[in-house]
């Protein structure tokens, strides 16, 4: 069975953490469904970490779309949710619709996610209204970085920290099953937890979130463009694919590879006969 929107509640109601995490194809997918994260977020940030983007920005539907299919193929009990690209939801609400609803039916996935607050609540509720699960996403919204100037920590004075809060409390009450944090102080975040009967998934806004979230080149040390802060790296694989490439290049120039183990045998008896022209042919 996946992994449901009411399942994701409950963990909160029983104060159980939730794990989450990106990806953007079928093997990584599988790996991540098989460790039982029960939610896989294929991310814009796909536009960095996978397509080489300097930022979301570019990142399209029908690009989305392609990675969600491959994650829904390689996961079956997770819950993916898929992420709304820049101006794909903000035009109308009618267009908000569309979108969202490509991502469930031709994409597959169970939820879509979104970024901003008070100002897509319009947009949320009718989602919902129309059966589409959305997961919102508040603070650092990297779809915005040309209007936040930069990836920084938001929330930081009072004022901005209230608007926060406000949004997070017009997500919820548009019937949002949960919301991103991130970038925002560990108070704050906090707060909005404490505040919210959703939960709330942090990245880069502290420990008492009710989940977590990572990008999952970032915390395999396969992205090391730019590490953020708050990205822990829990294996190197940069380095560990480095090294394996260099021995199969040495391998290949140095006739060490392949051996026999990797090669196929022909009958000798064929050869011969092919060898000797029997089969006519050149
Ligand atoms: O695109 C993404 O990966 C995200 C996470 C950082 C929450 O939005």
């Amino acid at each position: 069975m996946r992994t449901t929107i009411r399942d994701i509640r409950e963990m909160k109601k029983r104060g159980e953490k939730i794990p989450m995490i990106t990806a953007y194809d079928y093997t990584t997918a599988r790996l991540v469904d098989e460790a039982g994260f029960p939610i896989i977020l294929v991310g814009d940030s796909l536009g960095q970490v996978v397509l080489g983007y300097e930022s979301t920005i570019p990142v399209t539907m029908e690009e989305m779309l392609h990675h969600v299919k491959a994650v829904v193929r390689g996961a079956k009990r997770a819950l993916i949710v898929g992420d709304m690209p820049f101006m794909t939801y903000h035009t109308s609400v009618d267009e908000a619709l569309r979108n969202a609803a490509r991502f469930i039916q031709e994409g597959g996935s169970g939820a879509v996610k979104l970024e901003g607050g008070v100002t897509v609540a319009e947009k949320v509720r009718r989602l919902v209204e129309c059966g589409i699960p959305v997961m919102g996403h508040i603070g650092l919204t990297p779809q915005s970085i040309h209007q936040l100037g930069g990836y920084r920590v938001q929330g930081k004075t009072a004022k901005a920290a209230q608007r926060l809060i406000d949004d997070a409390v017009a997500l919820e009450e548009a019937g949002a099953f949960s919301i991103v944090l991130e970038l925002m102080p560990t108070p704050l975040a906090r707060l909005i937890t404490e505040r919210l009967s959703i939960p709330t998934i942090g990245i880069g806004a502290g420990p008492d979130c009710d989940g977590q979230v990572q990008v999952f080149h970032d915390m395999m040390g396969l992205f090391t463009d730019f590490v953020p802060r708050h990205a822990k790296q829990y294996a190197q694989l940069a380095q560990v694919i480095r090294e394996a490439l260099s021995l199969y290049l040495k391998e290949v120039k140095e006739r060490q590879f392949p051996t026999e183990k990797q090669s196929y045998p022909l009958d000798e008896g064929v050869l011969s006969d092919l060898m000797a022209g029997v089969y006519g042919g050149r």
